[in-house]
């Protein structure tokens, strides 16, 4: 196959630094280049003391590794695209916010701009890799694109590789990932491209899990990979609503049916519904896809995977205010948690964010605390999630601390949003003690132990399980 030794990723973000860098790890023989407009992301990567612009456990070390050896991060897009044989494109892919599928439709013109500045630059062959999400069919775009602004002798292999690493486990996810899927057209060019990138992955990921396939059931199967995780999170939740009206306990319902070999035990845990920019954007994706095909039933099916987890997180802020007779307004809630699962430091589509704009509709105050999330990044989401109020009004509501223990000091209530493990390692007794009472905590994630917490006095409310018909005693 064709022989890759300099690798450019267009997209220093959550998806092209950590896989890039791995493959620089990985790869020694190959140099690694991965540029972005945004200078002071760029700026982050190279940072002396490894200030890195994410958080994602093992990733300093991966860096430490290989910046500088054979590692690369710069702005200059245009000399990565020139010098590199493989350039993945890893920009962003937001949901539109207008035009045509506005909410629903995928946002392509940070994939457009990187494909023409590709093929305005590149001066040799080369092989681009779509590394972003994107609707089925953008690489006949990006062909399209790339073959009627090419210089002669220029040839463009596409490929799609989708990504499949979650944040917070990213790095041990792409050193053991459960496949690497490569998306080609059936031609021996294409098919020759496709070679040479697997034999990149083949320095460390077994063959039989590089699995090569056309190129729109490459970007088939990454859509449909997320809708369908989704689906199980928004079934689990959906039924943990089933739990808190009959007395049902939902961990159990999950574990026994997690224990069928053909379900599995995974992904089955009720939350206050899912975050993250992929799930919640690549379903609307499909659903958009599956309305231009004119296939409204299969659109409506997974679109109600969207709605079920808008419900969830509804029905949680309702039961917050109604366990707290009826009224927040004026009563000081202690969130825990902001980022939209534990281990990284994103907020995007973070249920927090929502439930957190349900308490100050009711006129509560908020005390939000959690151990990744930077304040200016919390502040930039509540107005964006409330753009119509000052920020100065919503600086009058809501509080951030910079411990658990001064987000629930003369709280009411204590509400777990993210799962950070540091919340089961609190001092409870302490804390008790510091709110005001009845002390109430409501744990959206199934991460405290009840039990304890209501010996030491406290009311609490979990997700998935009825409350107690008795104060005081203990549901089953
Ligand atoms: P991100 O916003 O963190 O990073 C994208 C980067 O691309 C930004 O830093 C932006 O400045 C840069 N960029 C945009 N246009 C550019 C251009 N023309 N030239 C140079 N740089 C440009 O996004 P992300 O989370 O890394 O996601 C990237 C893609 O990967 C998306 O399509 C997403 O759906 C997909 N994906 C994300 C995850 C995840 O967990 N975040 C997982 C799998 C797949
Ligand atoms: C997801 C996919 O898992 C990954 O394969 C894809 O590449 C990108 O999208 P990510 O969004 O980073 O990854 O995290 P994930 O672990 O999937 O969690 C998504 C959301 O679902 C989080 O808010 C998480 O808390 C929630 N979740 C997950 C549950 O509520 N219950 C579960 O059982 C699992």
């Amino acid at each position: 196959p064709v022989k890759v030794t300099k690798i450019c990723c267009i997209g220093a973000g959550y998806v092209g630094g950590p896989t890039c860098a791995v493959i620089a790890v990985k790869c020694p023989q190959i140099r690694v280049t991965i540029v972005d407009l945004n200078a002071e992301r760029i700026a982050a990567w190279n940072s002396p003391d490894y200030r890195l612009p994410i958080y994602e456990p093992g990733l300093v070390d991966v860096v430490r590794e290989a910046r500088g050896r054979n590692l690369f991060f710069s702005t200059d897009v245009d000399k990565g695209i020139e010098e590199a044989d493989l350039i993945f494109v890893s920009v962003n892919t937001p949901t539109k916010k207008s035009g045509v599928g506005a909410g629903s439709a995928a946002d392509l013109n940070y994939v457009e701009l990187a494909t023409r500045r590709i093929a305005n630059v590149a001066n040799s062959s080369k092989i681009v890799v779509e590394k972003s999400t994107v609707p089925c069919r953008t690489a006949e775009s990006m062909r399209t694109i790339l073959e009627a602004n090419s210089k002669p002798n220029c040839r463009f292999d596409i490929l799609s590789n989708p990504e499949f690493l979650a944040e917070g486990t990213a790095i041990n996810d792409l050193f053991n990932p459960d496949r690497v899927l490569i998306g080609s057209l059936q031609t021996p060019e294409g098919k020759a491209a496709c070679d040479a990138l697997a034999s990149v992955y083949a320095n460390w990921v077994p063959t039989e899990r590089i699995l090569t396939v056309g190129l729109w059931s490459s970007e088939l199967s990454k859509l449909a990979a997320n809708a369908m995780l989704a689906q199980r999170i928004s079934s689990i939740n959906a039924l943990s609503a089933i739990c808190e009206a009959t007395g049902a306990n939902i961990d159990e319902v999950a574990h026994a049916i997690g224990y069928d070999s053909r379900v599995g035990p995974k992904f089955l845990k009720a939350s206050v519904g899912f975050g993250g920019s992929c799930f919640q954007k690549d379903i609307l994706n499909l659903v958009y896809l599956s309305e231009s095909l004119h296939l409204p039933e299969v659109a409506a099916y997974w679109r109600q995977v969207v709605e079920m987890n808008e419900y969830q997180k509804r029905r949680f802020s309702k039961r917050v205010v109604d366990t707290l007779f009826n009224t927040i307004t004026g009563k000081r809630i202690a969130v825990l948690g902001f980022a939209f699962k534990a281990d990284t430091g994103d907020t995007r589509e973070s249920a927090a964010i929502t439930l957190i704009k349900d308490f100050q509709s009711e006129r509560a105050l908020i005390n939000i605390y959690d151990p990744k999330v930077e304040h200016s990044q919390i502040w930039a989401d509540l107005q964006e999630a409330s753009p119509l109020v000052p920020l100065d009004s919503i600086k009058k509501q809501v509080t951030i601390c910079s411990s658990a223990l001064e987000a629930c000091k003369d709280a009411e209530a204590v509400v777990i949003a993210t799962e950070w493990k540091e919340f089961q390692e609190i001092d409870w007794e302490t804390v008790y003690k510091k709110m005001n009472k009845p002390a109430f905590v409501f744990d959206g994630r199934l991460l405290l132990d009840a039990d304890k917490l209501r010996r030491i006095g406290f009311k609490v409310t979990t997700i998935g399980r009825a409350a107690p018909l008795v104060q005081g005693s203990v549901p089953n």
